[in-house]
């Protein structure tokens, strides 16, 4: 298995519930990142499918259509042309593609392949989005897909979603051989925060609330998932926003962009307001607050 290194170290992490995952992303089904966070997901224990676009949506924002047929293979010749509106890995019906946007891809995945893997129609646990290839802060947030498909489990499937953002970019295969680093890190931060939701009970968010999760670059001394803390941020700058859950002898959090670009190594979780994509209020902030507890640091 591609992230076998990464393995014995989820394995020590607790969280060896397996929970019912949908994944999406907006950069395609055959991006590396997904499938690396796919590979950890499975690896600690979780019944994970994936659901995501055939080909790189990126920017597609809360976009939703009916899936066409393809006339040409999927990204990085993933599937065959004329495969179809969506189809699944030959072997695999756990990865699944959509020729349709990520909010497209979370319905099918809710509606057609998580019930053909699970065997019922009691839906997942969780929606996971990401690691996005590239940072998901302020500006970008209502434009990225992989915001959209949480946001679409959120705040239209009530179900908790979190997406995923890795400052570090540039495209991988779903096969690429060795897994870089960025890849393998990612993916382990992501099942950790995933872990930690889980074990702090259901309801695992509140209501029409995700989370915005960022990760920095890797560096020398930001290399293993071991390395990064992790800090509860605001989507947007609050200049003339109500104040912010108070934790850290502030009642204004920092942004994203104040996290992931600190000296350290530090990852962003932002709690967002499904219903408008900015951060959520400071009641909502508060119940996410008392779930993460000391897994959270200051600045
Ligand atoms: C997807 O396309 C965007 C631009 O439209 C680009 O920035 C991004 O790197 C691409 N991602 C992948 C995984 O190809
Ligand atoms: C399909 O799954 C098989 C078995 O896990 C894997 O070897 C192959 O790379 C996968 N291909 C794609 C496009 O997902």
């Amino acid at each position: 298995m591609r992230t076998q290194s990464v393995l014995p170290l989820l394995s020590i992490l607790g969280a060896a519930r397996g929970a019912r995952i949908l994944q999406s992303n907006d950069d395609g089904w055959a991006e590396l990142y997904v499938r690396s966070l796919h590979d950890a997901l499975r690896g600690a224990g979780h019944d994970v499918v994936l659901s995501a676009p055939a080909e790189n949506k990126s920017g597609s924002s809360s976009s939703d259509r009916e899936p066409e047929p393809r006339t040409s293979p999927c990204q990085y010749d993933s599937c065959p042309a004329n495969g179809g509106p969506v189809g699944s890995n030959a072997t695999d019906p756990r990865l699944n593609w959509v020729n349709s946007f990520p909010v497209t891809a979370v319905k099918y995945g809710l509606s057609t392949f998580g019930p053909q893997v699970w065997g019922d129609e009691e839906g997942p646990d969780l929606v996971v989005t990401g690691p996005n290839v590239g940072s998901n802060v302020w500006l970008a947030v209502p434009f990225s897909g992989t915001v959209g498909a949480a946001v679409e489990a959120a705040r239209n499937q009530r179900i908790p979603a979190i997406a995923f953002s890795g400052a570090d970019s540039g495209t991988l295969r779903w096969d690429t051989s060795p897994v870089p680093a960025r890849s393998a890190v990612y993916a382990e931060l992501a099942t950790i925060l995933t872990n930690k939701v889980l074990d702090a009970g259901a309801p695992y968010l509140p209501d029409d609330v995700f989370l915005n999760v960022n990760f920095p670059r890797l560096t020398a001394q930001c290399a293993a998932a071991a390395d990064f803390r992790w800090v509860l941020s605001r989507i947007n700058p609050g200049i003339i926003s109500a104040p912010d859950v108070e934790t850290c002898g502030d009642d204004r959090l920092p942004t994203e962009n104040e996290v992931i670009n600190s000296d350290g190594c530090f990852a962003s979780i932002s709690v967002g307001d499904a219903t408008d994509k900015t951060t959520a209020p400071a009641e909502k902030q508060a119940v996410v607050l008392r779930k993460l507890g000391n897994f959270l640091t200051c600045l």
